[in-house]
């Protein structure tokens, strides 16, 4: 019975459906990691504004050590708290197989082991990480029932793991070990004090006040070129990253996020083509507009940020 459920959940997984899962935390909305339309189809179902960082989950730290670097903190934290309530944000490995859209462009990606035996057995089973944001529409809470998923997704969730009621409820801590000094980017279900016994002080001292939320660290991506938005036309030595069935003639390089101006696939395209067209033989990147309709919004707050005048890093 487990078996064949997890068998389809496996096959939906793998053929870039969403499959919903139990943790010990909240339920997640878990597609293949690797798979960058599937990991789009998380945000489309999600309706996030912004493409957050997602996290990705594996059946153990080895698992984990395939996509990122795991420092001696990171494997003292993980052979304490995992599996467990505990995400460590750390380096990608450059030959990492994970979707440039779960780090959101960025060099770090989220990991973490859940306890959840079911959970885990899928996770053994697809030998693959698997994305998996808290499965609740944006702005929504954090869904620790299977029917809480059911409710708000509908058919857009292909399964969803019944894995009885989630026993933490909150989600899990976020800890980014990017840096020298950790920092608690989300607190959760792993305390400061537990990590601290570990670890020593954490950076951005917080005393009981509002973090600010970890996709709006100074971690987002910004292309080393100046992006000029809603552009016209192009100079040419500017590169272009184009959208829908017209690119402005006359770039030194083109990217087309989607030629059929589909934006589910521009999303998908969207953090390797800035990546491609960011060189310094280029003077800017020109963007064409992008219609901030459904996960256009989405591309477009990426984009605008990426466009923004670089101040020093943002401090939480
Ligand atoms: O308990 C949980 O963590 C649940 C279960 C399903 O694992 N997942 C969850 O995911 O809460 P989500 O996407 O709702 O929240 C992940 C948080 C976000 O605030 C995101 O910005 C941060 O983790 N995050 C993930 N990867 C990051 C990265 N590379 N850099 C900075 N922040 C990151
Ligand atoms: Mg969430």
């Amino acid at each position: 019975m487990r078996s064949s459920i997890l068998d389809e959940a496996v096959r939906l997984l793998l053929a870039g459906r969403l499959v919903a899962f139990p943790s010990e935390t909240v339920y997640g909305l878990g597609a293949d990691a690797t798979n960058d339309a599937a990991v789009a189809g998380i945000f489309a179902a999600k309706g996030r504004p912004r493409f957050n960082p997602l996290i990705t989950h594996y059946a153990d730290a080895e698992g984990a050590a395939r996509e990122v670097v795991l420092d001696r903190r990171a494997e003292e934290l993980a052979a304490r708290f995992w599996p467990g309530p505990l995400t460590l944000v750390l380096p990608r490995r450059r030959d990492s197989r994970v979707s440039l859209l779960c780090s959101a462009g960025l060099d770090s990606l989220g990991v973490r082991v859940p306890r959840h035996p079911l959970t885990l057995d899928l996770l053994r089973r697809l030998d693959r990480p698997l994305a998996g944001p808290s499965a609740n529409p944006s702005g929504r809470v954090s869904p620790t029932r299977a029917e809480d998923v059911r409710e708000a997704f509908g058919p857009a969730v292909a399964l969803v793991l019944d894995g009885g009621p989630c026993p933490v409820g909150v989600e899990s801590t976020v800890l980014d070990l990017t840096e020298e000094r950790p920092r608690l980017l989300r607190p959760g279900a792993v305390t400061r004090a537990e990590l601290e016994a570990v670890l020593g002080p954490l950076a951005g001292a917080n005393n009981g006040g509002p973090l600010k939320s970890p996709g709006l660290l100074k971690s987002h991506y910004a292309p080393g070129l100046p992006v000029r938005l809603n552009a016209e036309s192009v100079a040419p030595d500017e590169a272009l990253l184009a959208f829908g069935p017209t690119p402005l003639p006359g770039a030194v390089a083109t990217v087309n996020l989607s030629a059929r101006g589909d934006l589910l696939e521009a999303a998908t395209r969207l953090f390797a083509a800035l990546r491609t067209l960011d060189r310094p033989s280029y003077t800017a990147i020109a963007v064409m507009a992008i219609p901030q309709e459904g996960l256009g919004e989405a591309i477009n707050d990426r984009l605008a940020r990426a466009a923004a005048p670089r101040g020093p890093a943002e401090e939480p």
